[in-house]
């Protein structure tokens, strides 16, 4: 919850949150990255929940939320590229795929099926307390219907579910607003499967050895969430745009082009990470306006940048 909440309503939202967990319900937490949707890992009824309400393909594995690096050593192998990437982005916006401990008390439905667990810790004080708290991973997926843009504040949780909408931990607007980037560990080679705010230069730089970046080639579909389309908004976009068309609405990056209709700055002085968090809130705003389709201006492949357009490029996948 924000800080604006007096203490004791936050310690109240939080003994409903873990007596929800406890009994096999969903609660929506914040994160640093993205709004989750959060089940007890442990429990296969729990975790059905989630695929039910999001609308999920069974076989997209989810992140096992962790509130530190001893709880991560419960579930998963550890390995020493796993140890440096968490001692350098933990807690925050990496997660690792790495082997499955056999013992690990984590529903089937949340691995991969191949003896994999995503993990991660979330940057967000409040969330961390309550994994801590609940004494186990909570699995988490974006807290949104499957194929939909990931939310960014509590009113677009409200917005996706309407009235089947679980109880939810508001934590204000989310920092980073896209989500975390995914990294397999588990391989002979370290591999990013999902670009995020931490990006494939700055994982080489922590491992001191190269990564690669999964390219979607090769018909295994390792990291369901590559699926070509996903996060889209019901618009249809047109990327890279020079100008604005008849009947367009406009996202834009630095100077808007000029233009008569829907214009949604991601940022006016071309700084990516604030574009990244404005990102999900402003694809969300602008599908409101029934636009024929979405303008989206050109934005630099550097940095964040490049996890922005793999968004970017799967919500225009299925457009014209
Ligand atoms: O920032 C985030 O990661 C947010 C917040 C809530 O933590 N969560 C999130 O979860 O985006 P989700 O389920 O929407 O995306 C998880 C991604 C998917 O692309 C999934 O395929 C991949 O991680 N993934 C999960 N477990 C995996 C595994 N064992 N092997 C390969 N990919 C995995
Ligand atoms: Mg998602």
């Amino acid at each position: 919850m924000n800080q604006d909440y007096p203490q004791d309503v936050v310690l109240q939202a939080e003994d409903i949150a873990l007596s929800l967990w406890q009994n096999g319900e969903l609660v929506v937490v914040p994160t640093e990255t993205v709004y989750g949707l959060a089940a007890d890992g442990a429990r296969d009824d729990a975790v059905a929940k989630i695929y039910a309400l999001k609308d999920r393909p069974k076989f997209n594995p989810l992140i096992a939320h962790v509130a530190d690096i001893e709880m991560a050593k419960r579930y998963v192998q550890w390995n020493k590229w796993a140890e440096k990437l968490a001692r350098a982005c933990w807690p925050g916006p990496l997660s690792m795929v790495l082997p499955l401990l056999p013992e690990a008390p984590i529903s089937a439905l949340a691995t991969d099926g191949a003896g994999t667990l995503a993990v991660r810790v979330p940057a967000i004080d409040i969330t961390r307390r309550l994994i801590a708290r609940f004494g186990g991973a909570l699995v988490a997926p974006s807290a949104n219907r499957s194929m939909r843009v990931s939310p960014t504040c509590a009113d677009h949780v409200r917005d996706e579910f309407a009235g089947a909408c679980p109880y939810i931990i508001d934590g204000g607007a989310c920092r980073v607003g896209i989500e975390s980037s995914v990294v397999d560990l588990s391989g002979d080679v370290p591999v990013l499967l999902r670009p995020g705010y931490i990006t494939q230069a700055m994982l080489e730089e922590i491992l001191s050895e190269p990564v690669r970046l999964h390219d979607g080639a090769g018909g295994t579909l390792k990291s369901p969430g590559l699926m070509a389309r996903h996060y889209a908004p019901s618009t249809p976009l047109r990327l890279n745009a020079q100008h604005v068309e008849d009947g367009e609405a406009l996202l834009a990056f630095g100077e808007p082009l000029s233009h008569a209709g829907a214009v949604v700055e991601l940022s006016r002085t071309r700084n990516l990470e604030e574009a990244a968090a404005n990102l999900f809130a402003g694809l969300r705003t602008l599908d409101a306006f029934g636009a024929r389709a979405i303008a989206v201006m050109p934005i630099p492949e550097s940095g964040i940048g490049a996890a922005i357009n793999d968004r970017l490029r799967r919500a225009a996948s299925d457009s014209h």
